[in-house]
């Protein structure tokens, strides 16, 4: 009896060391250390989001572009210092990657009450939950420990999924991370918020491509022209809601995409890998909830820094 108790807990001690060294993350993370950091993330998200809807969807895509660079670290958040390359100036986030103010806003308030202890990589997960929920997504629970990097890589920035990729490379972009097609569809659908600057879409509105709704086409050439304004915003979803809802999905099966890389999901006609995964979201709203709020989880699990790996910084935009 008393060897078969010794027996169990040296299993649970193993198992725990496996876990710590093997860099899990946990729901209780900063139970002691730092319990009113969720509260602190949500308020000044649920501010920032009343005063800009689309700031949640900014921060969305910010977690998304980070956790795609050397795993979720906080990466994307330094700014250009001697030796660093900032990823804010990569080809897929210049001019776009947006929301870093609300970040520090929410870093300088998380410091002032648990000084040198959550990571920014752990405030970007919890804002970008939030931002979800705020828009009228859904809610998951975010496991926390990630710690953040002191090194940028620009070079791998630009590589980030592009809108002007085709579904096979798409497919293999996320499959390099561990994310599959239907993780990838269902994370498109992040799509249902936030804008596009012209310069993402207009050889999609202005080229001859099959795939698209005509009078749609005919609508999105009137915001971007086919020389000049590279930079007006246009919704990625219409009607513009910036409500987290399964309209991304409906439009997608009409040809109403506004990125090549987003109706590059749903074929028609033709036929697509992801065809039938766009069709059981567009009908299937509450499988997308459910469905996104787990791919999520998976995709702020890549490569976490844990441990003694990276630092807790204390200035998001600097390494200590
Ligand atoms: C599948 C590959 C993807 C491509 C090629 C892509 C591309 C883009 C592009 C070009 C924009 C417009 C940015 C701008 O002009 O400001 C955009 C916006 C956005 N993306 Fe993606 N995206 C992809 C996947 C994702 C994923 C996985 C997420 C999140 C989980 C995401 C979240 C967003 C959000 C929320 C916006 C709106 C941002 C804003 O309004 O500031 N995207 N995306
Ligand atoms: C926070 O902690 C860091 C590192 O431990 C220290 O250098 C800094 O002075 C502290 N700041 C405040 C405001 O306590
Ligand atoms: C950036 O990532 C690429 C590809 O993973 C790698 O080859 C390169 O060495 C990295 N550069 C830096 C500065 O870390
Ligand atoms: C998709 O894009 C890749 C990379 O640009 C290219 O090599 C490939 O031929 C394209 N595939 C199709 C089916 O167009």
């Amino acid at each position: 009896m008393a060897a078969s108790y010794r027996l169990v807990a040296m299993a649970c001690f193993l198992a725990l060391l496996v876990c710590t060294t093997n860099g899990q993350l946990s729901m209780k993370f900063y139970a002691r250390t730092c319990p009113n950091v969720e509260q602190i993330v949500l308020s000044v998200m649920t501010e920032a989001v009343r005063k800009e809807p689309r700031m949640g969807a900014s921060i969305l895509r910010l977690v998304f572009h980070d956790c795609f660079v050397q795993g979720c670290d906080g990466s994307i958040l330094l700014d250009n210092a001697p030796g660093l390359a900032s990823e804010k100036d990569s080809v897929s986030n210049k001019n776009t990657a947006r929301g870093f103010e609300v970040i520090d806003a929410i870093k300088a308030q998380v410091e002032r009450a648990c000084n040198a202890t959550v990571s920014c990589a752990d405030i970007l997960a919890l804002a970008a939950r939030d931002s979800v929920s705020l828009l009228g997504g859904p809610k998951w629970p975010v496991p926390l420990g990630r710690r953040d990097s002191t090194t940028a890589n620009q070079t791998e920035a630009d590589n980030l999924p592009s809108p002007f990729e085709n579904i096979t490379s798409l497919i293999s972009k996320f499959a390099a991370k561990g994310l599959n097609a239907q993780e990838l569809t269902v994370l498109s659908g992040s799509h249902t918020v936030g804008s596009s600057i012209c310069f993402a879409f207009r050889t999609r509105v202005w080229g001859t491509e099959p795939n698209i709704n005509p009078p749609f086409a005919i609508e999105c050439r009137k915001n971007c022209p086919a020389s000049g304004g590279d930079n007006n915003l246009s919704p990625l979803t219409t009607p513009n809601t910036n409500r987290f809802g399964n309209q991304y999905f409906k439009n997608l099966m009409i040809g109403r995409g506004l990125l090549h890389s987003d109706q590059e999901l749903f074929k028609g006609g033709a036929g697509g890998p992801t065809d039938r995964f766009v069709r059981f979201y567009a009908t299937n709203g509450g499988a997308f909830a459910r469905d996104f709020a787990a791919a999520m989880v998976r995709m702020g699990n890549l490569g976490p820094k844990t441990g003694n790996q990276g630092e807790i910084r204390l200035n998001c935009r600097r390494v200590n």
